[in-house]
């Protein structure tokens, strides 16, 4: 299946990994996230945690095509390999799902307080950090 969608995309001249594109999606919107919630704590701009809210639900509906593109591209690039960065990144890509999982069922943005749903925007932002590192190394050494 992998083979065979690489392939297809080859044939109309597309020849480079999918992975990289997507990861702009969740990391991009969960550093949104966090900027918005803490602009929102620590500013009267309240109403800005909403829109750290709603980076995070698109945050969560990309997280699942860049997992499974970084997948297929660990597949058919790297020939399935196992290394530690591939671990790691499998690890750390489970956690950004459940944390931003439980964000988007448990957060009220309407109330942005220095609470533990604050610091679970926090970690995820450390989440994405640490999943951007391991695939930079991967790609640079
Ligand atoms: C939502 C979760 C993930 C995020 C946000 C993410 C993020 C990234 C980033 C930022 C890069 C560097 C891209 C660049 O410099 O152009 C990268 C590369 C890479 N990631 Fe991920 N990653 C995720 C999940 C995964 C998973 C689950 C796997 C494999 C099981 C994986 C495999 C790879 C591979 C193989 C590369 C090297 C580039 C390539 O050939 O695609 N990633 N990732």
């Amino acid at each position: 299946m992998v083979e065979f969608i690489y392939g297809l995309l080859e044939s109309v001249g597309f020849a480079h990994p999918l992975h990289p594109g997507l990861t702009h999606v969740p990391m991009g919107l969960v550093m949104g996230a966090i900027i918005f919630r803490a602009t929102a704590i620590f500013t009267p701009m309240t109403h800005l945690a909403r829109s750290g809210y709603h980076c995070a639900v698109v945050a969560l509906l990309g997280h699942p095509p860049t997992a499974i593109a970084g997948w297929m591209d660990w597949q058919y690039r790297y020939d399935g390999e196992w290394e530690f960065l591939i671990g790691l990144k499998i690890v750390l890509a489970v956690v950004l799902l459940v944390l931003l999982v439980v964000i988007v069922m448990m957060d009220d943005p309407e109330k942005p307080k220095l609470d533990l749903k604050s610091f679970l925007y926090l970690l995820a932002l450390l989440t994405v950090v640490g999943l951007g590192f391991s695939g930079g190394e991967l790609i640079y050494g």
